[in-house]
């Protein structure tokens, strides 16, 4: 038993084939010394059965069919309250859009409409589904009301595609309700960046060459877009100025999208003033000099056209460049495959940044649309090695230096 016995979780089980899951919830919870009264959606009761969920937490099952007006019974409003966190689990898409408009057209809706306690998610949907726009939209709704949320897991799917979208372990979950049962008893981080400004640049920029046909590269906007949401976390207002990606927005950021990095320059300047500057895009480093306003046809037996390629604009170096609005601190990175250092170290002075973050992108260090990065962090003062992690953990770990060296750490 640890310090949630005698806690009170009212456990909501939408529809899903993670709803099976949503039993060793219960057993874990149980275990722990949890009363864990259980409402079954009907779109849960397709997957889980009444009496599996209620043999389990020893309590009343509550659906539907079952009437909360019985004078024996409890009303809706009562058993919203008669808890000390509500759970959805699994979450499905439809509940979490139902919620976010808050729609009470269910018992279960009714309930979290209801109740004046705090409110844990844990979705899981078909990955397109949890990309989708709308999803996006009511995720940083509910986020933006105080709810908790469980991020999906990564990996296979029911449905044979792979991506997030899987619900979490119920042993995660568990510490998730643990941390928000018992703010104090386990740390939570600071909010060490609240009224900073940083700019975040992420993705890859498309140059035209025609109406149809861009210059781009693989840059997939993962490693830029998790920094943005690692700032957020600390308490940043960050300013995501993002080129063309397959990814979410993440929740909260103000997100600029644009396409070329003539854009992206233009999106940076206008966003300045800021406390720091993190260039991750994957900048091209030409355009074509004059795009065609009119698609290039192939004329039979005519040479291929020349493409007179012009430098990009350098967004790292320009917003490092001396100026009376430069941020305090400018942090590039730099991607090699060889005498990363050495390469590095020249990078950082050429371009004028405070910082450079060097990765390996050979085949064997592979971080180019891998999960992971390898980093060498180069400063005024030497270089620093970081383990292979992933690039949640370097984006979290980098939102924390940063801190750091703003002097709110
Ligand atoms: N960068 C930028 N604008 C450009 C080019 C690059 O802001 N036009 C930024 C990137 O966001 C990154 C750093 O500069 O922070 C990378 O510099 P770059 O010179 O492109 O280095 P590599 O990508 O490592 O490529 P190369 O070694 O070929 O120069």
């Amino acid at each position: 038993m640890t310090d949630l016995a005698g806690k009170r979780v009212l456990l909501i089980v939408s529809g899903g084939i993670a709803a099976y899951k949503a039993l060793e919830l219960v057993r874990l919870l149980k275990k722990e010394g949890v009363t864990v009264r259980c409402v079954l959606t009907a779109g849960g009761a397709q997957f889980v059965t009444p009496l599996s969920l209620q043999a389990l937490s020893e309590e009343t099952v509550y659906t539907d069919l079952f009437s909360l007006t019985d004078e024996s019974e409890m009303g809706h409003i009562q058993l919203s309250r008669a808890a000390d966190l509500v759970v959805v689990a699994p979450a499905s898409a439809d509940i979490l859009a139902r919620m976010a408009a808050g729609m009470a057209d269910d018992l279960a809706t009714t309930l979290l409409l209801a109740t004046d306690k705090p409110v844990l998610v844990a979705p899981a949907m078909n990955v397109r589904m949890w990309q989708h726009a709308a999803t996006v939209a009511n995720m940083a709704t509910l986020a933006a009301r105080g709810v908790t949320v469980v991020d999906p897991d990564e990996g296979a799917m029911a449905c044979g595609e792979w991506g997030p979208g899987r619900l979490a372990e119920p042993p995660a979950i568990v510490e998730r309700i643990a941390a928000r049962l018992m703010p104090r008893a386990i740390p939570v981080p600071r909010r060490l960046l609240t009224g900073r400004h940083i700019i975040v640049t992420s993705g890859p920029t498309h140059e035209p060459i025609d109406p149809v046909r861009y210059i781009a590269n693989r840059s997939s906007g993962k490693q830029g877009h998790a920094i943005a949401a690692a700032l957020i976390e600390l308490g940043a207002r960050v300013t995501l100025v993002s080129g063309p990606v397959a990814i979410p927005d993440p929740p909260l950021a103000r997100v600029l999208h644009v396409e070329t990095a003539s854009e992206m320059l233009d999106a940076c300047r206008a966003a300045l003033p800021a406390d720091a500057a993190i260039c991750v895009a994957a900048v091209a480093d030409w355009r074509v000099a004059t795009p065609s306003d009119i698609k290039l046809k192939k004329a039979p037996g005519a040479e291929p056209p020349a493409l007179a390629l012009t430098p990009n604009p350098d967004i790292l170096a320009d917003l490092a460049k001396p100026a009376p609005d430069r941020p305090g601190l400018v942090i590039g990175f730099a991607a090699e495959t060889n005498d990363l250092l050495a390469h590095a170290a020249e990078k950082r002075q050429r371009k004028g940044c405070d910082w450079l973050l060097a990765n390996d992108v050979s085949a064997a260090g592979g971080a180019m649309g891998g999960d992971d990065n390898e980093i060498q962090l180069i400063t005024a003062e030497g270089h620093e090695s970081w383990p292979r992690m992933s690039k949640q953990a370097v984006a979290q770990r980098l939102a924390q230096r940063l801190a750091e060296a703003l002097g709110d750490a």
